[in-house]
């Protein structure tokens, strides 16, 4: 089995049987065929247990495991097993170990303890890569290879001495010399001239703020360091195992942020990431829509992988609160509606010992008898019907702009105000368009914009004059182009763009901004028409733009708040929002912006709490509708609904917390 995408909605899991005596391993075969599981993914964490010293291997035991799932008819994402290094390899070299901001080492004794420079580390990684792409390249299971896994997760940056060695030399190779350096990281400033490369650190931590565009090259450089990691273990399996497909899975969750994956998907042959949801977060299912939105951005509008998420609860929350019942199903194919063709969990079953004993999983510490894995069981079932729709595409008009290096800077020291996450007025509006049955592709900046209806710029901070370019591209390709505050600001280094804000974008949108007055997040400002929240500014409307609403308290009463800027001929409007209106203000000016462009929801009438998506694939689409709320809701589709594997005539009724799958005629 050498393809993927398989041809079936993929479900699947981690599974470390090495946790486990080997009785538990045919029942484990067994209750997977009974939940329809066609994939797992194998030895993650087994470094220790396959190389148990230097240079002796013990395979028999994955050679066993390897035969009986594919004897059972289930497919092998086969790890690379260099997530965590054996105990006797930081022993004998203890210089792997990464170190954090003040210098102190980060121990053994967890996982990912090692440095991403670590040329040591990487020469144990690749051998032990070699010794695996060499023994199973042909094993009739091994379906796709799985590199390390989350990378960056738990070690990056690291602030050692063998990365201060490499960051010189990234940056070497990014500045022609050290005048050029000086002029990108403004080093006039604080009296920061470097005159040899040799005095540059990593951003250890300083007696105060370092320099903000120092810390923006460390993150890039720790980004870049850690995709070397991958290239060289990727070159292994191309040479020695040719043409079965490669992934490392990434994680879009809105809390982590230390990889610019735009960068790193042209390494990976299918897109895959985990997703967990984080109950501290003010809205946990519109960040699920996010981000995977974020990733099929990713994979530029093609199915995609969840590797991991979870049936029930997780280990690391405060308090780790289970699932609802029901919910096991509707999340899953939540990551569905947007993209997913495989869908995997951490993990088969759940751990003795541990620190993820009390993580969910599909086999619980109950057994396969229980609530949550007959609720797997069930989703088998549905998968099975579901896979007519495997390889077709989400539709979407709308683009919102992620940029990870925008968010590492607007995330850099002493900003207006560091209390505004830099993602907050992507998930804003991505959350009132989800609301209302829009869905959006979350993009780099560098997709190609020019065919969406409507292209969201929020908070981008940061933005290269290429970037600029190509928003007002998309504006004069007829798109209704959507600016939020603190967007175009600064320059590739970090340097203010000059003359009024927002430097990059004011021609387009016809305003110009003399200063900020952020609200922090409990102010508010009253507007003529709603309120504002988190942020204001002072902005002069240049002819031509039209105010559409304007502050009505404070030292800005008065001045415009959103304005619109009409395009000449068949370019789209270009419209700037100030401040983030509350929600009821921020929809209402939404559905000017979409009708303006004519962007319709997936269904009409779509009652407060429901979830829907079209995936479509030529002639043929499926509506996705997911009820989040306790009650029923009720709404007007057709179609045969592959979930209950019935017809729809007339109103589809949503039970409480249910989900339907329409294909439709
Ligand atoms: C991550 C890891 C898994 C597991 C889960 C727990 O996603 O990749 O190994 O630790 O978290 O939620
Ligand atoms: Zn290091």
């Amino acid at each position: 089995m050498r393809s993927w995408p398989t041809k079936t909605l993929a479900l699947g899991g981690d599974y470390n049987p090495e946790q486990w005596p080997r009785p538990v391993w045919d029942e484990d075969i067994e209750l997977m065929q009974r939940a329809n599981i066609s994939f797992v993914s194998l030895g993650i964490f087994s470094w220790s247990w396959l190389e148990p010293a230097k240079g002796e291997y013990e395979f028999e035991w994955l050679d066993t495991i390897l035969d009986k799932l594919h004897a059972g008819g289930i497919a092998v994402d086969l790890a690379t097993a260099t997530a965590t290094p054996p105990p006797w390899l930081s022993a004998a070299h203890p210089e792997i170990l990464p170190v954090d901001v003040d210098g102190h080492t980060l121990w053994p004794g967890s996982r990912q303890t090692w440095c991403p420079t670590s040329p040591v580390f990487r020469e144990y990684a690749v051998a032990l890569t070699r010794q695996l792409a060499t023994r199973y390249h042909e094993h009739p299971a091994l379906a796709m290879w799985h590199v390390s896994n989350e990378y960056a997760c738990h070690n990056l940056p690291c602030y050692c001495d063998e990365c201060a060695r490499h960051f010189r030399t990234w940056l070497q190779r990014r500045y022609e010399g050290l005048d050029v350096l000086n002029d990108a990281w403004g080093t006039a400033f604080w009296s920061q001239r470097y005159t040899d490369w040799e005095q540059i650190l990593p951003p250890r931590r300083s007696t105060t703020f370092n320099n903000p565009t120092h810390v923006l090259d460390y993150k890039r450089f720790s980004s870049d360091a850690l995709l070397e990691h991958l290239r060289a273990e990727r070159a292994v399996l191309d040479e020695l195992s040719p043409g079965v497909p490669v992934t490392t899975n990434f994680m879009t969750l809105d809390h982590f942020r230390h990889l610019d994956y735009t960068q790193w998907t042209p390494l990976v042959d299918v897109v895959s990431t985990d997703h967990y949801i984080v109950d501290a977060l003010p809205h946990p299912r519109a960040e699920l829509a996010y981000s995977g939105d974020l990733t099929r951005g990713l994979a530029g509008g093609a199915p995609w992988m969840l590797m991991e998420h979870s049936t029930s609860a997780v280990n690391w929350q405060p308090t780790n609160h289970a699932k609802d019942f029901g919910q096991t199903i509707r999340d899953a194919l939540a990551h569905v509606a947007r993209g997913a063709d495989t869908i995997g969990w951490f993990q088969w079953r759940q751990s003795r010992a541990g620190s993820e004993k009390f993580h969910s999983a599909v086999v619980p510490h109950a057994g396969a008898d229980s609530a949550r894995f007959r609720e797997v069981e069930e989703l088998g079932r549905i998968a099975g019907r579901l896979g007519e729709l495997v390889g077709s595409r989400v539709e979407s008009r709308v683009a919102i702009l992620h940029d990870y290096q925008a968010i590492w800077a607007a995330e850099g020291p002493c900003m207006p105000s560091s209390e505004l996450d830099a993602l907050t007025a992507a998930q804003a509006i991505h959350r009132a368009l989800h609301d209302r049955g829009v869905t959006a592709d979350v993009v780099h900046p560098s997709a190609d914009l020019t065919a969406y209806a409507v292209v969201v710029v929020p908070q981008l901070y940061l933005v290269t004059d290429e970037h600029a370019a190509a928003v007002a591209a998309a504006a004069a390709a007829g798109a209704q182009v959507v600016v939020t505050y603190f967007s175009g600001i600064s320059d590739e280094n970090d340097h203010v763009r000059l003359g009024g804000y927002p430097g990059a974008f004011r021609d387009l949108l016809g305003v110009r901004v003399e200063e900020f007055f952020p609200l922090g997040p409990d102010g508010t400002v009253a507007l003529a028409d709603g309120t504002g929240t988190w942020w204001s500014e002072d902005v002069t409307a240049l002819p031509g733009t039209d105010v559409l609403t304007t502050y009505a308290a404070g030292p800005l009463v008065g001045r415009p708040a959103v304005t619109r800027r009409a395009g000449e001929g068949d370019a789209g409007s270009a419209w700037y929002l100030s401040t983030l209106p509350d929600d009821a203000t921020l929809g209402a000016l939404l559905d000017d912006i979409l009708a303006a462009g004519g962007v319709e929801p997936a269904v009409a009438d779509l009652p407060r709490g429901v979830e829907t998506t079209r995936r479509s694939d030529g002639p043929r689409s499926w509506l996705f509708l997911l009820n989040h709320t306790d009650a029923e809701q009720v709404v007007a589709a057709n179609g045969y609904d592959l979930v209950a594997d019935a017809p729809v005539d007339g109103p589809v009724r949503l039970a409480p917390g249910g989900v339907a799958v329409l294909r439709e005629d």
